[in-house]
This record gives C-alpha cells, structure tokens and sequence, in this order.
C-alpha cells in the first residue's frame, strides 16, 4: 500500500501524489497544484505547524514523553532542572553537566534592583500577579538589550539561563507585591523549588527550610508542566519568536497566552467549580445539569488525550503527599466522588473525557496556601523550559517567519463616499 494521497483538481483533472511522511502530507506540495487554495483551518484542529522533537504525546493511549523519556519515570526519579536541561538540550546531563547547570541557573536568580524597585512596585496595589509575570518579563529585554543577538549561541543561551532561574524571583515578587508584603531575596543555598517557596512565603526568619515533601511536591508539579507541545502559548513562542524578536519579549506573548482562562485558568476554574458543588450529596445533581448541557465539568476533557491524562494519574499521587502535611482540602472528596460519577457515566465514557492535569493540580496548591491568582504563574514558571525549547528548535530549524493565509470574506470593492453624504 502505497503510503501517499492523491489530489485532483476537478476543475483541470489534474492530479498530484503527496507521500505521507511522520503522520503528515506538506502543504507545500499541495499548494504546486493549487496555488491561491488554502487550507481553511481556524485553530489549527487538523494542522501540523512544526516538526518538532522535544515531545511526544499519543491522546488516545494517555502517553507523555519528554525527548523520548515517560513523564511517569521523569516525575518518579528527576527534577525539575534536570527536565528543563533535557528539554533543552535534548539529551540528559552527565552529573559534571548538570553541577554546572544548577550552579548557572542559581547564580542567574537575582533580578536587576530597578525590575523590582522602579517597575515591579509601579503597579497597582491589587495588580494581578499574571498581569505583573507577563509586563516583567517583557521588560526583561530593556536590562539585557544584547538579549537580540538571538544567532549568536553564547548570548542566546545565556537568555535562556536567565529566563528559566529568574522566572520564580519574578513570580513570587509579584504575589509578595499584591499582598503587600516585602521582597524576599533569592537564597543560592535552596534548591531551585525551595527557593521558590522560600521567597513566596519567608517572612522574619533568617532562612526558610520549606517542608522536603512540598518543596518536592512542587518540583513534580514543575516537572509534569514543563512542556506539551504544540498547545496555545507554545505555539505563541513559536509565531511571535519567528519574527526573530528576543526570547523575552517572545515569553512575554506566551505568558500572556498561558494567562487565558482556556489555557493556564483552568485549575482555578475547577476549584470554583468544587466549590460552588459544595458537598458529595449535590454530585449527581452538578453531573445531571452537565449533561444536559449546563456548563461543563472542568477538570474533564482535553483536546488531544482521550483517554485519563497521564498527568493527572501522577498528580492523585502527589496530593496524597501533600495533603500529609498540610491536612487534606476538604474539595478532595468531592473531585473524587465527580470523578468516579463521570467515569461510570455513559455521556462522559461516550465522549472520552478523563480528567486533564488540572482536575487535582489545583487542589494541591490551594492545600499549599497558593492564592488562586498564582496558578497561572505557577504554570507559567517551568512551562518557560518547554517554550524556549522549542524557540530554540525553530530558530535552528530556520523556520520562516509564522504568517497564514485568510479566507476573505468582507465586502467587495467599493467607492469610498465622503462623511457628508452617507
Ligand atoms: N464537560 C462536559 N462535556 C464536555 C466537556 C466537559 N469538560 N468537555 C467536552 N465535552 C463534550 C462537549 O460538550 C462535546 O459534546 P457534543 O459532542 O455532544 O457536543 C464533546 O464533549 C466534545 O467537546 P469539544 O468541545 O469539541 O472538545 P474540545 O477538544 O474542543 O475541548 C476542552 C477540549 C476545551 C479541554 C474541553 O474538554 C473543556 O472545555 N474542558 C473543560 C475545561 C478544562 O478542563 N480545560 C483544561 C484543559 S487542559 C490544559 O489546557 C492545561
């Protein structure tokens, strides 16, 4: 069978075959028959936009792998930074490599005084900590202006050290400023996730020792949002950094996609939803309204795994841990009673929708005292590692820069007719 489509155009008779190669036929070839006919593809549903090899995810099997590496054994013996050098690099660092990486990312911690001084602290009191992430790391491109020399590989990795450490000290001043409470200086003695937790919640004391199992329930949670392909604010890295604009201003625009309640608002969504059910009794009333067509059981659902998200397996574990130490969040039982209603349910087996990765990441963090505000920021943090490692991948695939096609369909020509006479 011979692995190839054949196109014909109706209107001429002419044909042209297409080999399918890795699942997909080139849209270049198409156009060599049809110049002037477009694919007509509002989001992407059934384009491929890149080749790409820094992951891989099978929907229907509910399969994760980083470089080839199951997000399973990754979230069970790595770290965070070991992922985001994976990613990176493509490879995993020899233990010389890696000592170098950590040190290199933890010395790339601290942001400029005036970042935090003049910018960080003009905003307004009851700023969004998202809204603050995503302006500071745009601002990042004014304090290392040679951060544009984007081809010149010492500079550009230096960029993507900077962006990967400083993400968290950015992070946490902004939650710090929107409670009103002091800056907390990084601490290059903590690991990259007690770090975080450290300037998130010291206060008076001269160090602060996160608990080993949250610090570690962090870095999982780090690990399992580091990368994920094609989806909305990575292919946001890609377009906008095919312009060949620096990294920051570039994460800056995928930040700003992973903002959207659609994309990185998700877990927040889900709590409020627990929330508003408000006990195990009122779970098949939500699920009876669900299915007949009254909003939708967040949590639930995922355009490409049609099958239990292999994420969301991982977190359940990672609950448990936490819920340990801080006691458990009193929505737990009421997502596992959903949970165990949709996946018995004929609606929801029909459609094939599991839970996704934030259907319990939220629930961990609000046990941990996040504000709900931070969540997107806590997504934003690793998923930097997935978004530089595939603006890396584009700038050295020399990708053209990002910029489709339209159908138009507005009005025809027309004479413009002056204010007076209309
Ligand atoms: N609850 C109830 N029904 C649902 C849900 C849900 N969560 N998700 C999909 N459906 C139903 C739809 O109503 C539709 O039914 P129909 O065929 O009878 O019309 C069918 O399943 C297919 O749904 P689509 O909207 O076509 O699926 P799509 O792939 O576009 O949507 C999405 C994926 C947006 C994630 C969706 O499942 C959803 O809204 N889920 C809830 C929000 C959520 O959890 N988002 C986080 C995603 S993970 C992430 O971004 C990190």
């Amino acid at each position: 069978m011979a692995e190839s489509i054949t196109i014909t155009d109706n209107r001429t008779g002419e044909s042209i075959e297409i080999p399918i190669v890795d699942g997909g036929v080139a849209a270049t070839e198409w156009e060599k028959l049809l110049p002037g006919v477009w694919f007509y593809d509002p989001a992407f549903m059934t384009t491929a936009a890149a080749e790409s090899s820094v992951s891989y995810i099978d929907g229907d099997a509910g399969k994760l792998e980083y470089r080839g590496y199951p997000i399973e054994q990754l979230a069970e013996q790595s770290t965070y930074l070991e992922v985001a050098y994976l990613l990176l690099h493509g490879e995993l660092p020899t233990r010389d490599e890696f000592d170098e990486w950590v040190h290199e990312i933890t010395y790339h911690t601290f942001i400029h005084e005036n970042v935090r001084k003049r910018f960080l602290e003009g905003f307004h009191y009851d700023a969004h900590p998202m809204g603050i992430l995503v302006s500071a790391v745009a601002a990042l491109s004014t304090f290392y202006p040679e951060a544009k020399h984007i081809f010149d590989p010492e500079i550009r990795y230096k960029q993507m050290i900077r962006l990967i450490a400083k993400m968290p000290t950015l992070a946490a001043a902004a939650h710090r400023f929107s409670v009103g409470m002091p800056f907390v200086y990084p601490d290059n003695s903590l690991s990259f996730p007690a770090n975080f937790l450290s300037m998130m919640w010291k206060t008076a004391e001269p160090r602060f020792d996160a608990n080993p199992a949250l610090a570690r329930a962090v870095d999982v949670l780090f690990m399992l949002h580091a990368e994920h392909e094609q989806n909305c604010s990575t292919t946001a890295m890609r377009v906008v950094g095919s312009s060949h604009v620096d990294p920051y201003s570039a994460c800056a625009a995928a930040a700003a996609a992973l903002y959207g309640p659609r994309h990185g608002g998700a877990n927040e969504t889900v709590i409020r939803m627990l929330s508003e059910i408000g006990s195990l009794e009122a779970v098949p009333d939500f699920i009876k309204a669900v299915k007949e067509g009254h909003g939708r059981l967040q949590g639930f659902g995922h355009r490409v795994y049609k099958n239990y998200d292999p994420r969301a397996k991982i977190i359940r574990r990672v609950a448990y841990d936490v819920f340990e130490v801080t006691g458990k969040n009193p929505l737990l039982d009421i997502a596992l009673k959903l949970e165990e209603t949709a996946l018995e349910d004929d609606y929801f087996i029909a459609r094939k929708l599991y839970p996704n990765v934030d259907f319990y990441s939220g629930l961990i963090y609000q046990a941990m005292e996040f504000p709900l505000e931070m969540f997107p920021v806590l997504f934003a943090i690793p998923r930097t590692a997935g978004w530089l490692a595939h603006w890396v991948e584009m700038l050295d695939q020399d990708t053209k820069i990002a910029r489709p096609r339209q159908l138009y369909t507005g009005q025809p020509r027309r004479d413009y007719v002056p204010v007076e006479s209309r």
